[in-house]
């Protein structure tokens, strides 16, 4: 081969290998994550379907976090062990990092479904906390509208069941690693846990 056309191959070629190097995703590409083998239990659209809570406008970095947690076995209530361990136990890093964003990117819808009689009392715990019995507010961390930031989960609009339930079961003493819930829920009467619960249901 004349050395000027193999230079020009080698060129060529390294160009394509640069490109196909550049195009090649650290994270899995969307169109191949097999995004179905979580919204048939999740809800077609992500909102959320029985005891599945909506995964639609989730925060990524939470998401890939829980992923990791239902992967080490440190989320162990009973829905998460009977459901979500078997789900994630061959979920690669990328994989996982892969699901959190795209359920992040999805417009997360409220669930609307709390007790309305509630929603006063729930509303005031939200944001005041209950001092008198060592009650810590939400809001500081989770935001005037329950979005959350970074790691600290969107709350505004999940479902009333599945909010009562993290609550309840962290008061039993499972999820132990979820810092600092477990502490904040410790205190929590069944009614407190209703009136949150039912306030966060609604808001957005
Ligand atoms: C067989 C049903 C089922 C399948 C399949 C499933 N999930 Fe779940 N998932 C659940 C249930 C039920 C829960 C609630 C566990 C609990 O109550 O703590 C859950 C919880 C979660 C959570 C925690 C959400 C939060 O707000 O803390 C994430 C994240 C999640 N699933 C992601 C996924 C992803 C990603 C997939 C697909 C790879 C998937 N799930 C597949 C049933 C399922
Ligand atoms: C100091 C910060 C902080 C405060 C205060 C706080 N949270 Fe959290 N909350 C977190 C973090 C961080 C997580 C994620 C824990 C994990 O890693 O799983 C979380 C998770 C949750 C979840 C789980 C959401 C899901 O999708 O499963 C609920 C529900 C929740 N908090 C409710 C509350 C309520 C209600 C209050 C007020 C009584 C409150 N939090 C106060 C930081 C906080």
């Amino acid at each position: 081969m004349d050395a000027r056309i193999a230079s020009g191959w080698i060129k060529r070629t390294s160009v394509t290998l640069a490109i196909a190097a550049f195009a090649a995703p650290p994270t899995q590409s969307q169109e191949d994550l097999p995004i179905r083998n979580c919204t048939w239990c999740h809800g077609s659209s992500a909102q959320g379907l029985d005891g599945a809570p909506r995964l639609a406008g989730q925060r990524a970095q939470y998401i890939e976090r829980q992923l990791e947690s239902f992967r080490d076995h440190s989320r162990d209530n009973p829905a998460s062990k009977q459901y979500m361990w078997g789900a994630t136990a061959r979920l690669s890093s990328a994989m996982a990092q892969g699901f959190a964003h795209y359920f992040a990117s999805l417009p997360a819808e409220p669930a609307d479904d709390g007790d309305s009689s509630l929603v006063a009392a729930g509303k005031r715990m939200y944001e005041e906390g209950v001092p008198d019995a060592n009650i810590v507010s939400c809001i500081v961390c989770h935001g005037p509208k329950g979005e959350g930031f970074e790691g600290i989960p969107r709350l505004g609009g999940l479902s009333y069941a599945y909010t009562k339930n993290r609550l309840e079961q962290w008061r039993e003493g499972y999820h132990a690693s979820a810092r600092p819930m477990p502490l904040v829920a410790r205190a929590m009467t069944a009614k407190e846990i209703a009136a949150l619960a039912s306030y966060l249901s609604f808001l957005k």
